[in-house]
């Protein structure tokens, strides 16, 4: 498989304009990678004091395998890096936020603005009785607010959680339930597609069995027809803030104080609370936005994650903002009310860096050229995919339609686990399309067997990570021997749980999940958690599930079920699944497709063996099956 990409890279199509290194902030890749290696803490220690720190550290690192602390002993706060300094300094009445609406509405906040913003809802969220180690739940659509109450949060040391909008009651629930929120932050209502979705009673349903909660502040957006507020328990957002100074100290935070949780599927059971800490997930956003990213001064920067999301955490907030970044926040679908709503955004706001999802480049290339053709895309030098796969199809049309063969292509590999950017093709460095790249200077990653032996180019293996770096989750939230388990499953390396293959000059293809994840237009969904949404529902007695590969989405959902007697298959059946599957867990968890069977594949001691379902499913050979229970 690798050869094949080879001979395309024989073409020379990708090989990028050299100005690009010249000029970027990290300069020569190879350079700075044998920096890091030859003093792997002196490397890190030297983008460390970029950063301010209320008292420096006194070392950079300590491992104790699998535990690592970074920068002991140092006090900061993630948002005097991102707003204190930038407003102190000369970065002012620099737009720091842009965020449009469906409607074309726009909001705009310079740092100052924004400054003050955050310190008036930290301040509401004090009056509330949030203090330093508090977890506060972030239910909210994708509006300055939801940005706003998250560094609210870290002004204080309130520990967020921020939820996907998407997601419906029970997912929400298990989350809050989980981190045991004592406020949750949401909105009456999300926009899309020209309607307005009910978020509050999603809420309402999610919080019954959830006795830490204490307060809901809801952010009223519906002006015609305001939600009520239920005086016991709820208070309206702006209401919380009307008189509150518009000044708050940030709360001294130690380096491995936790900063955020944030949930993720696991391949078994509940969600994964992965804790990242307020120093060294500080310190690797700040490295990756400002050295792959390479955000200058008067870069327009437009990441089209959901916060709610990890790449809405690094790469929308915390990243770019330690940087002094202008970013970009949008509401829209990128099809509504026309296709073209984000290519006329990249030329309205004169969009520098763009940073999107293979799905979204996928939809476009099926909705035409004729779409970003309509807009003056020359402002892009930069643009980033991220979340999946970036298949060689995509990634020449994104090289050529929206890139105009200029933009250098940063298909950047990493996770919620890792906090920060891992593995890609950094600025200069040649592209072969559909190899992510190579660990990042700071990281040191490769292609194994089980027992951790370096595979040989071509040989399909594990990714895994041999050394730890700044931000790196620190454990699993009230579960760190789960937390272990990313450590003990391959001898000295930290193991992704994805399959990749290596090219002859080291560059890593990610072919996909070893385990029961499906990655489903770039959002993580644990088999586990779709099936017993489905068996939850009173005609099912058995569910399996699958990732079927989709040319848009990457995978879709395929559901097996089997029916407890007394009930048929029918297509009102099928469609009531869905619709139970959907308020549990929410739209993003939904099955494409569902099939009544009367078996599953099990193995003798009763486990679904799903890779003999999605063998089937594809027409190809189930490979061993000695284990499955005839
Ligand atoms: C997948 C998202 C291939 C992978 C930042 C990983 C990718 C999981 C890429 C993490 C990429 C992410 N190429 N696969 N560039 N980026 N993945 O936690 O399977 O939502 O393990 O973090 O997405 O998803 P998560």
């Amino acid at each position: 498989m690798a050869e094949d990409f080879d001979v395309r890279l024989a073409e020379k199509n990708y090989v990028p304009d050299p100005s690009y290194q010249q000029n970027s902030w990290l300069g020569d890749y190879q350079k700075a990678y044998a920096e890091f290696q030859k003093d792997p803490d002196a490397f890190w220690d030297r983008i460390a004091k970029e950063l301010h720190w209320f008292r420096p550290y006194s070392r950079v690192k300590e491992w104790n395998y699998p535990y690592a602390k970074w920068f002991l002993d140092g006090k900061t706060n993630i948002t005097y890096n991102c707003l204190d300094r930038h407003v102190i300094n000369s970065r002012r009445n620099k737009v720091a936020l842009i965020w449009r609406g469906e409607d074309d509405c726009e909001r705009i906040y310079t740092y100052r603005q924004l400054f003050r913003e955050v310190m008036r809802v930290a301040n509401g969220l004090k009056k509330l009785g949030v203090t330093k180690g508090d977890r506060v739940c972030i239910y909210m659509p994708m509006v300055p607010e939801q940005i706003i109450s998250m560094l609210a949060c870290a002004r204080i040391g309130a520990v967020h959680s921020v939820v996907f909008g998407g997601f419906g009651a029970a997912a929400l629930n298990s989350r809050i339930a989980g981190a045991a929120a004592k406020v949750v932050i949401t909105a009456d209502v999300t926009f899309r597609r020209g309607k307005s979705i009910p978020l509050k009673h999603i809420i309402e349903e999610a919080i019954i069995n959830a006795p830490s909660v204490e307060h809901v502040v809801v952010l009223r957006r519906e002006q015609t027809q305001p939600v009520e507020i239920h005086k016991e328990m709820e208070i309206d957002f702006y209401d919380m803030i009307k008189d509150v100074k518009a000044e708050c100290e940030p709360e001294v935070m130690d380096a491995e104080d936790p900063l955020f949780i944030l949930y993720t599927s696991g391949s078994t059971g509940a969600p994964k609370g992965i804790v990242h800490t307020c120093g060294g997930y500080m310190v690797g956003t700040y490295y990756t936005a400002k050295n792959v990213f390479d955000i200058k001064e008067n870069d327009v920067y437009w990441c089209t994650a959901d916060p709610g999301w990890i790449t809405g955490h690094s790469y929308v907030v915390y990243g770019p903002l330690s940087l002094g970044a202008t970013i970009v926040l949008t509401e829209s679908t990128p099809d509504f009310p026309d296709p073209g709503v984000y290519w006329r955004m990249v030329e309205e706001f004169g969009v520098t860096i763009l940073y999107t999802a293979p799905t979204a480049i996928r939809m476009f290339m099926k909705l035409g050229e004729e779409w970003p053709g309509k807009y003056n895309l020359s402002t892009l030098r930069i643009l980033g995919s991220v979340g999946e796969p970036l298949n060689p199809e995509a990634f020449e049309w994104y090289y050529r339609v929206i890139g105009k063969s200029k933009c250098p292509i940063l298909d950047t590999w990493w996770q919620t686990e890792t906090g920060m950017h891992m593995i890609t093709t950094m600025l200069g460095e040649p592209m072969y399309p559909g190899f992510a790249g190579k660990g990042i200077p700071g990281v040191v990653a490769d292609v194994v067997d089980k027992d951790g032996k370096s595979v040989p180019p071509g040989t399909g293996g594990f990714l895994a990570i041999r050394e730890p770096w700044p931000s790196m989750l620190r454990t699993v939230y009230n579960d760190d021997e789960r937390y272990r388990k990313y450590w003990n499953t391959i001898p000295g390396c930290y193991a992704v749980g994805d399959l990749a293959v290596k090219n002859k000059a080291g560059y890593i293809m990610v072919l996909g999940r070893s385990d029961d994840l499906i990655v489903v237009a770039g959002h993580n969904i644990g088999t586990a958690e779709v099936e017993s949404a489905l068996v939850s529902h009173k005609a099912v007695a058995e569910a399996a599930v699958i990732g079927k590969p989709d040319d848009v989405k990457g995978n879709i959902i395929k559901a097996f079920v089997i029916l407890r007697v007394g009930h048929t298959p029918s297509d009102k059946l099928k469609n009531e699944l869905l619709y139970h599957v959907r308020i549990t867990l929410g739209p993003i968890a939904m099955p494409s497709e569902i099939d009544f069977v009367a078996t599953l594949p099990k193995t003798r001691s009763g486990k679904i063996m799903r890779r003999v379902l999605k063998a089937k499913e594809m027409g190809m050979d189930p490979g061993d099956v000695s284990t499955l229970d005839e």
